[in-house]
């Protein structure tokens, strides 16, 4: 028998209020290394506020995050990316003024020499935009002219680009709000494959999407909120489907 894994990202007892709002009430769970877990919940319950406490943005007003069992502080986007956790957010996050490759190394950028310290290389912008390319090649996306920016691009274009984004730099945790939500058959198919991938390599991934195909087809465990508090956790299949989707809207006793 092998040891049970031990969670790489644990979210103890987060509470979080804007306001008179209880978006998060004493919410815990755990995501394992190799895993899809899926966050299910009807609009409003909660689900980007809890990624985006995990991934630095908002500050939680109780509770705790753990990567691989020890407590980090993320006060930042750039720690939480530090402490290994890359994160598509439904409202997208590119830069409108910067082409997909900028958009791609923002805050990260590869300069050199390496010896130098960063504030003082060069950048490297050939070696970034390979390195983008590659990644949007793979993606099968197509774009108009790659020094565009991203302000001409359609939502899918825009999705499809944070998504590789995040598959470039994932190495612990990749977490997915709503990454389907503006694109076609063609392009979710290819982030469908991008997830199995990241899941394939190791990573924890997190999934928020309201597609209950997509849900049956990739998550290994869901959890599911409501109103802030976390009503329930499951393994998706489709002989369960009904009664994930009770969950999810509160019509079980
Ligand atoms: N920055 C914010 N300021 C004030 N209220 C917010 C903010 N972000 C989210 N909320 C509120 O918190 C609740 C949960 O929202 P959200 O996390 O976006 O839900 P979901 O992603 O599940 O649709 C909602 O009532 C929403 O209006
Ligand atoms: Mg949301």
């Amino acid at each position: 028998m092998t040891e049970p894994a031990a969670p790489v990202l644990t979210v103890i007892r987060a509470h979080k209020r804007f306001g008179a709002v209880n978006a998060l009430q004493d919410v815990s769970l755990e995501a394992y290394q190799g895993e899809v877990l899926a966050l299910l919940s009807d609009n409003g319950a909660g689900k980007s506020t809890l990624i985006k406490c995990i991934s630095g943005i908002h500050a939680l007003d109780e509770g705790e995050i753990l990567i691989d069992g020890e407590h980090v502080a993320l006060h930042s986007a750039a720690a939480a990316r530090q402490a290994g956790i890359e994160t598509v957010y439904q409202d997208l996050a590119l830069f409108d003024n910067l082409t997909p490759a900028q958009n791609f190394f923002c805050g990260r950028e590869i300069g050199f020499p390496k010896w130098l310290p960063l504030g003082l290389r060069v950048l490297d912008s050939r070696a970034m935009e390979r390195q983008a390319e590659e990644v949007i090649e793979r993606l099968r996306v197509r774009l108009p002219r790659k020094d565009a920016t991203v302000a001409l691009m359609s939502g899918g274009q825009r999705q499809a680009i944070a998504v590789a984004r995040a598959t470039v730099f994932a190495r612990k945790v990749v977490i997915l709000d709503e990454p389907t939500a503006a694109l076609g058959l063609r392009e979710s198919r290819k982030v469908l494959d991008l997830i199995v991938q990241l899941k394939a390599e190791g990573n924890a991934v997190i999934l928020i999407t309201h597609n209950m195909e997509h849900v049956i087809e990739l998550a290994d465990r869901a959890v599911v909120l409501r109103q802030g508090r976390k009503v329930g956790q499951l393994k998706p299949r489709r002989d369960n489907q009904q009664h994930m989707v009770a969950m999810i809207v509160g019509a079980e006793g």
